[in-house]
């Protein structure tokens, strides 16, 4: 198996990009989870994740509290998708497993600095400051990454939370660009391809229909996040944005796109954290991304359910 770091902001779809992690070992070893500030501040991202480690019946799993700011910037944050507590849907116990006491930027650096080069799989699924701060501080870590697969940006599908940028790029810009800039190879999932990743009403029957404590707390958590992209875009259901990381790394043949150059927008108040994504290889700016923009929905949602039933 691949070893991976999952580096999140738990949110109900990171959740269930976790889940499907844990319930893949013959794919991936969680080497630990990172928890950044995002959807909601840190203090609740770092609890939720145990919250779903515990759910997943895997309360041995290292989490770690990271950055609970931007870089640069104030920290923007997403309650009016994913509720107050960033989980709102399922009632969940509150976790009984610890936090780890490292800083998760130390552990990003600890670990990687043990791996051999080119041997460890990162995963963020929200704001990339924690990876930033790391790369800032150890820049000798970039060469231990094999792949930075991340849920972030958007190109065709333009913005979520301003009309040109998605969250995840949008709260730390000055991060993404130190990531984007890095030189380690790089898998982006944007928007283009998680809003063709929706949970319609058959998908979630099926999730509760695994008659699980796991497939309830997903169904019930997809309802939830389902309301705000009903309302605001008509959509057929919750795009589930993160757990398109965690299905490219067990079947990335899932997923089509393009090999390109991003840059990211940190100057521009009105368009701050725009993934700009050259599709059409209009400038010779050289690539530096996987760009994905197509999803196999029927098959990845067949995945994640068989998947899930293994939890
Ligand atoms: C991203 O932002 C968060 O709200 C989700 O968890 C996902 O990572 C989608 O733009
Ligand atoms: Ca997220």
């Amino acid at each position: 198996p691949r070893k991976i770091i999952i580096d999140t902001d738990p949110g109900q779809d990171d959740a269930v990009a976790i889940l499907l992690a844990l319930a893949s070992p013959d794919e991936m070893e969680v080497l630990g989870l990172t928890c950044v500030a995002g959807n909601v501040p840190l203090a609740l991202t770092s609890k939720n994740a145990r919250i779903v480690c515990e759910l997943a019946g895997r309360p041995d799993v290292k989490v770690f509290a990271g950055c609970d700011r931007p870089l640069g910037r104030d920290l923007v944050t997403a309650e009016h998708v994913h509720g107050a507590t960033g989980l709102n849907g399922p009632n969940l116990p509150d976790p009984t497993m610890p936090l780890q006491p490292d800083h998760a930027v130390d552990f990003l650096i600890d670990t990687l600095r043990a791996e051999p080069a080119g041997t460890v799989t990162l995963c963020p699924l929200g704001p990339l400051t924690n990876l930033a701060q790391a790369f800032r501080k150890a820049p000798d870590i970039v060469e231990k990454v094999q792949e930075i697969v991340l849920m972030g940006g958007a190109y065709f599908e333009v913005g979520n939370i301003t009309p040109a940028a998605e969250f995840n790029i949008h709260v730390d810009p000055q991060a993404a660009e130190i990531v984007f800039r890095s030189g380690a190879p790089i898998v982006v999932m944007p928007l283009d391809v998680t809003h063709k990743a929706l949970v319609t009403r058959p998908r979630n029957d099926a999730f509760r229909a695994l008659g699980t404590p796991v497939g309830r707390a997903v169904a019930e958590m997809t309802d939830f996040f389902e309301r705000f992209d009903k309302e605001k875009y008509g959509s057929a259901g919750a795009p589930l944005h993160d757990p398109c990381v965690t299905a490219y790394l067990i079947d990335p043949t899932l997923f089509s796109g393009r090999f390109v150059n991003v840059e990211i927008e940190t100057q521009s108040e009105l368009t701050m954290g725009m993934t700009v994504a050259d599709w059409w290889g209009v400038t010779d700016r050289a690539p530096n991304a996987m760009f994905m923009g197509d999803v196999r929905a029927d098959a990845f949602f067949a995945l994640l359910t068989e998947r899930l039933a293994r939890l």
